[in-house]
């Protein structure tokens, strides 16, 4: 490519880089004009992973490119990690041959990497990531001039992508904002099946008490978590919500304590932990049956001396944070497996609330049933607002192992396919059909059993005629005045509600 031309898609390609606030937008900029202009076979942008030790693919174009974006490139050994650590573009026209250069990417893809640049992706003094381009066309290598280009590029790119970055964080933050100010969530039995637990939030929820929920999955830990912080005089601080299932430990040490500048390659900048920004506020650790020894023992610090140290600091830091946990694991078991720290354990049961499962409280049903009614039908414009009472009894037979989630789920899914205003058992997911239909094989007396099964059977064909008799006769093949009668006799009437 000329220089004239080199020069306008430069031009162009900073234009519509400094234009793009939406991250892959942008990346796809760079690394298309990359592309084209140093006339390379593929291009990708890796940054640089929290944990320091790993650079993942944002980007990839050329063959394959799906593949790439798979593979984790560890800084050591590699050679977008020696780039990204000494902050130096390399050019190099076999760099198959280098002994940096890590062979993960090319076992994947059908690219046979030979010619190589690649240039350090700066924001100020720290490196984010880099810019790679494989593979000059007609097995030339790079140039100079290709590798200056790239750098020109990459400073714009790093730029962009700092800011879309911020755009991204300072997004997440009023959406959990807007999270919090809808958060006057309903609930649905407080004066039902969670009466109890209610009793306990309400006598905790004023004080720096820290409580554990416990409760199967599904059950609603989380929003009483966010009922016991709502009820605290700590409402206009932060809630802060730290999942801890499936973070690596590292990076939900600095998650959480957040780390210093240079505490592990790629750290050239400050992190403030999660416990620091709730400082002030309440904390809700979600999932902490899952965290590691040792930030068990991080975590036993904080709870009894209210300090810790960010990762690679000597610095201590105090805070003031009310800490709410939830878990669905056997703790006990863990314990006694010796996976969970005893003492920890004991600071952070100060008070436990255990939220029963959705079997336990089926009194609670019918109103679960008619708020997620509603609830979906409104998100969906549509106007299913109310249950027939077939549908309550399946609903009510059923044994709910994934509780409200479960319950919640199979309510949308029944909005979304199902037709007219009321909801059908034949609406439900066929499971839920299946398992109610075993609590109505049940019965003390083969005469009870049977009248069951004759009492479901007839309302299930009724139900899915519409609750016409005339049909529903002709499917049973029994003439229509009998079947008006078997209603009668097994108060099927009772059951259907006309
Ligand atoms: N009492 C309730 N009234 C209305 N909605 C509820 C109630 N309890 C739970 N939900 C809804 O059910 C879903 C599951 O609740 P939540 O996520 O709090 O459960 P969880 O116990 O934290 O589950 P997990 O252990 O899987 O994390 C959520 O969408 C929640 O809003
Ligand atoms: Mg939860």
């Amino acid at each position: 490519m000329c220089k004239t031309a080199r020069l306008e898609r430069f031009f162009a390609a900073t234009a519509s880089i400094a234009k793009t606030r939406e991250e892959d937008q942008l990346l796809q900029a760079v690394i298309s004009s990359a592309q084209e202009v140093i006339e390379a076979e593929a291009a990708s942008v890796l940054l640089l992973e929290p944990d320091g030790k790993h650079l993942r693919f944002a980007i990839a174009t050329g063959p394959r490119a799906d593949k790439v974006l798979e593979v984790y490139v560890p800084v050591e050994g590699s050679i977008a990690g020696w780039v990204v650590t000494r902050q130096r573009p390399l050019n190099l026209p076999a760099a198959s041959e280098d002994p940096r250069h890590f062979s993960g990417v090319d076992d994947r893809t059908d690219i046979r990497t030979q010619s190589l640049i690649c240039v350090p992706l700066m924001v100020g003094e720290e490196a984010i990531g880099v810019i790679e381009a494989v593979n000059k066309h007609d097995g030339r290598s790079f140039t100079d001039e290709d590798c200056r280009f790239l750098q020109a590029i990459a400073v714009q790119a790093a730029y962009a992508l700092k800011q879309a970055d911020e755009a991204r964080r300072r997004r997440e933050e009023l959406a959990q904002l807007r999270e919090q100010m809808a958060a006057e969530e309903f609930i649905v039995g407080r004066e039902g099946g969670l009466a109890e637990v209610f009793e306990i939030v309400a006598k905790v929820a004023d004080t720096k008490t820290t409580v554990m929920i416990r409760g199967e999955t599904g059950t609603g830990k989380g929003l009483v978590a966010r009922a016991i912080f709502r009820a605290s005089s700590r409402y206009d601080r932060r809630l802060v919500t730290v999942n801890c299932a499936n973070i690596p430990e590292e990076l939900l040490e600095t998650e959480l304590f957040g780390h210093a500048k240079g505490a592990f390659t790629g750290a050239s900048g400050t992190k403030k932990g999660r416990f620091e920004y709730a400082d002030g506020g309440t904390i809700f650790l979600d999932e902490i049956g899952d965290i590691s020894p040792k930030l068990q023992t991080k975590l036993l610090r904080v709870l009894q001396e209210q300090q810790f140290e960010p990762l690679g600091s000597n610095h201590t830091i105090s805070v003031d944070v009310r800490v709410i946990t939830a878990t669905n694991r056997d703790l006990e078991a863990a314990i006694a497996e010796g996976r969970f720290r005893e003492d920890l354990y004991y600071r952070l049961n100060v008070v436990t609330i255990e939220v029963p499962p959705l079997r336990e409280r089926r009194e609670d049903l019918p109103e679960m049933v008619n708020h997620f009614l509603k609830k979906f039908s409104l998100e969906m414009n549509k106007r299913m607002f109310t249950a027939s009472p077939e549908a309550l009894e399946v609903i009510h037979n059923y044994t709910w192992p994934g509780n409200i989630r479960e319950l919640e789920n199979a309510i949308e899914r029944a909005v979304v396919l199902g037709e007219g205003e009321l909801l059908q058992p034949s609406m439900l997911p066929s499971h839920v059909q299946g398992k109610a239909r075993d609590n109505i094989f049940a019965g003390e007396t083969l005469e009870e059993a049977q009248r069951n099964f004759r009492r479901w059977f007839i309302a299930k064909t009724l139900a899915a005629h519409d609750n016409n008799q005339t049909r529903a006769a002709e499917t049973l093949d029994i003439q229509r005045s009998y079947l008006n009668r078997l209603i009668k006799q097994l108060e099927i009437d009772k059951l259907v509600g006309r």
